[in-house]
């Protein structure tokens, strides 16, 4: 069995690859860091005895979003997961956002979905079977104070992955829209909160494992998690 995903050097996409490796998956992982990716790869390969592939590519370009999904089509003959997790955060609002803040956003957190599923996609349908996983956010339903640019790029991820959940039910491919609020990663790094007031990656990695361990005509469509006091 493999997985591909995305952004996984840190954060949640790392809290993910432990938890598939910890099952035995093989993984394609990928980040704009290469030296990040060698040593997670290295440390994954190591420690669970699994194959690691790993390409550094920049997903908000779309030709390197297309080259990654080509590099894993390369070397495997079939996919068994894609979880589209890689995604930037740049906090405001419309009014003071800094110039080019929607554009990043778009093409970071949409875009990068969009076009490395669309490359594998066409494996899924042949093999007639795959699980597409998308990280979306509290923020694709809620809009909130500095949630900005942000907010609309995550509202239109969950669109995506709800326009794939319809086309794909019929072709045996599931498709879930993860939605965690607060998750402690390099974006809350400085925020002085109490630490429970924030959720661990390994909490949204049993999530999305769970999410994945279902029998086969079972789909989770989409999942909120929150912290047990709510949104910051
Ligand atoms: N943390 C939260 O509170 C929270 C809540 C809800 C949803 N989310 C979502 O969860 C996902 C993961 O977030 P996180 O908090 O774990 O963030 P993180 O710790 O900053 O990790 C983001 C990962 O994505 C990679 N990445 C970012 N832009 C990329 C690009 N253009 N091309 C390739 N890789 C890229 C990063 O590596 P490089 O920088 O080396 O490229 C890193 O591996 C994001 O989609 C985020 O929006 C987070």
């Amino acid at each position: 069995m493999n997985v591909i995903i995305t952004g996984a050097s840190k954060g949640i996409g790392l809290a993910i690859a432990k938890k598939f490796a910890l099952k035995g998956f093989d993984l394609a992982l990928c980040s704009r860091s290469i030296e990040e990716l060698e040593i997670v790869a290295n440390q994954l390969k190591k420690e669970y005895s699994i194959n690691v592939i790993y390409k550094a590519v920049d997903l908000s370009k779309k030709n390197e979003a297309i080259d990654f999904g080509n590099f894993v089509l390369n070397q495997w003959e079939k996919i068994d997961v894609l979880i589209n997790n890689a995604g930037i955060y740049i906090g405001g609002e419309i009014s003071n956002e800094e110039d080019g803040a929607l554009e990043a956003m778009i093409q970071s957190n949409l875009y990068s979905a969009y076009y490395l599923t669309k490359t594998i996609l066409p494996k899924l349908i042949e093999n007639h079977k795959g699980h597409i996983i998308n990280m979306c956010s509290i923020a694709s339903k809620i809009a909130y104070p500095n949630g900005g640019s942000y907010s609309i790029s995550k509202f239109a991820l969950l669109g995506f992955s709800k326009v794939l959940r319809e086309e794909l039910k019929t072709k045996n491919i599931k498709v879930t829209s993860i939605l965690p609020g607060a998750t402690w990663s390099n974006s809350w790094a400085g925020v002085d909160l109490p630490k429970d007031r924030i959720m661990d990656a390994e909490d949204i990695a049993k999530v999305v494992w769970s999410c994945y361990d279902l029998a086969d005509n079972v789909v989770v469509e989409d999942i909120t998690i929150r912290p047990l006091l709510g949104d910051l």
